[in-house]
């Protein structure tokens, strides 16, 4: 038998790269193009929020508007993510590129000539693409007219969509994922979350908590009937879900600090648990019945669930975290992302304060390999950086190639030592683009440097970073290459 020196991942396997339509296209108005919540996000920074405006204001900084302006680009930048030898390029399809407002009985046929023109650009090189349904980017209108996912009438709006572009692309796109990382919301008291995952702005007489179990309710039934529809149009496609992995680690052995990182295990995962397992966790059916929640949840929405499981996970992998309980914890151990994380002393940070733990990597695949016994995809990870550009037009970006390296080695240790049937492998913003949390162009996670700052610098030329010669050996040696 191999051993683990000599062992290489399997041969279709699908390395490639991830981005999302609003944080690189631009092109906001054009192509009869709706506005989307991400239009009316401005550019925060380090340690600073992005405002969310009541529509587009003026005086506002709006990043996504421009982005790197890939809607116009594509060309060049897909043959450069080849020149990388890319067998797949996770992107999203832009909602209100589709449906401008959401709620239209009729298609927009220039923003569907778009995504076709796209993905034909990626297949000639034997790219196949990866897509997302909603990547924080749904229509603003629904927001404004509906109140975003607090509304039942949004599986309807998604629904028709899903449709839509599963029978344009049917031939084009084998994996899908139907909502980004769902999960982000079980962090409720943030706005940026609610709003990002699901148009929600929360009035001051309403439950966050509340609001963020009913349209995570919503969106996994939208999801379970996406599963269905998909499947009718072609039994070959692959729906996945997909979910931010950060594993909460307990602080101490002491069983109460255990029982609060189960807890807060359960609170962040309960999303996949419903899409996979087609069902409720019975911890969260007890919860929001002691908790008085008075759900809308069916039974007809039960049937759809159980009906509607998808066939693999996709999932971020970012970092890990760590709980703790408090002295008086409550019996049913409530976790609010806000206030119960505490530092992990063991791990280094990136320059944004997100600890960085490979090894956390393999131990998640493990969890979720135990947990749900489907293949994985993981379509996110990377490190955020500041990056320099030489004058030669070079970019030395060791730390990037250090993270990603180490990364990918414990994903390989996954694979062989632990058993996890992974189908991919897709770096986050593979080019550099707009930083979904803060805005920021400085932010950078690519291994393409596209020439943009926040001070206002635009020549948005693309430039190979070390990274990006180092990668394209780690894909043509399929993963065995990783110096
Ligand atoms: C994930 C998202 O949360 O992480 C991406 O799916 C996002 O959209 C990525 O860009 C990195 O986060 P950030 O805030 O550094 O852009």
């Amino acid at each position: 038998m191999e051993n683990y020196n000599q062992f290489s991942l399997p041969k279709d396997f699908l390395w490639g790269g991830a981005v999302a339509a609003h944080q690189l296209e631009g092109a906001w108005n054009v192509g009869n193009k709706g506005l989307s919540i991400a239009d009316v996000m401005t550019q925060g920074a380090n340690g600073v929020e992005r405002k969310i405006t009541d529509g587009i204001q003026k005086g506002e900084i709006y990043p996504n508007h421009e982005a790197i302006d890939f809607y116009h680009r594509y060309p060049d930048d897909i043959k450069l993510l080849a020149e990388m030898g890319f067998k797949c390029f996770r992107t999203s399809i832009a909602w209100t590129r589709i449906f401008p407002l959401g709620d239209e009985d009729q298609p927009n046929e220039e923003g569907l000539q778009f995504y076709d023109d796209l993905f034909d650009e990626c297949l000639k090189y034997g790219i196949q693409p990866v897509i997302t349904l909603s990547h924080f980017e749904m229509p603003y209108h629904l927001v404004e007219a509906y109140g975003g996912w607090r509304s039942r009438k949004m599986i309807g709006f998604f629904t028709k969509f899903a449709r839509v572009v599963f029978q344009r692309y049917v031939d084009k796109v084998k994996y899908w994922m139907t909502f980004n990382e769902i999960n982000n919301q079980a962090n409720f008291d943030a706005r940026f979350s609610l709003f990002t995952n699901s148009g929600i702005l929360t009035r001051k007489d309403e439950d966050p908590e509340r609001l963020m179990y009913q349209a995570g309710h919503y969106e996994a039934v939208a999801s379970a009937l996406a599963v269905q529809i998909a499947h009718q149009i072609n039994s070959e496609f692959q729906i996945g879900a997909m979910i931010a992995m950060i594993p909460i680690y307990p602080a101490t052995p002491k069983p109460d600090d255990v029982l609060k990182s189960e807890r807060a295990m359960q609170s962040r995962y309960w999303f996949a648990d419903v899409q996979v397992n087609g069902r409720y966790p019975d911890w969260l059916t007890a919860y929001e019945r002691n908790q008085n929640l008075g759900l809308d949840i069916t039974l007809a929405d039960l049937d759809v669930l159980k009906a509607g499981k998808v066939d693999y996970l996709g999932f971020s992998y970012y970092m890990s975290a760590v709980t703790a309980a408090h002295k008086d914890e409550n019996l049913d151990y409530k976790y609010r992302e806000n206030q119960d994380l505490v530092p992990n002393t063991y791990l280094e940070s990136s320059d944004w304060g997100w600890p960085i733990d490979p090894e956390g990597l393999r131990y998640a695949m493990n969890w979720l390999n135990d947990r749900y016994h489907l293949p994985q995809f993981i379509v996110e990870n990377g490190l955020g950086a500041v990056d320099h550009l030489e004058k030669d037009g070079s970019v030395h970006d060791q730390y990037r190639i250090s993270y990603l390296r180490d990364h990918i080695e414990q994903m390989k240790r996954a694979v062989y030592y632990d058993g996890v049937d992974l189908i991919g492998y897709t770096p986050w913003g593979c080019i550099d683009l707009v930083s979904a949390g803060t805005g920021e162009m400085d932010k950078r996670y690519g291994l393409v440097y596209v020439d943009k700052d926040d001070q206002g610098h635009a020549s948005l030329k693309r430039y190979k970073k070390d990274s990006f010669y180092w990668y394209a050996k780690v894909i043509e040696s399929n993963g065995s290459d990783l110096n």
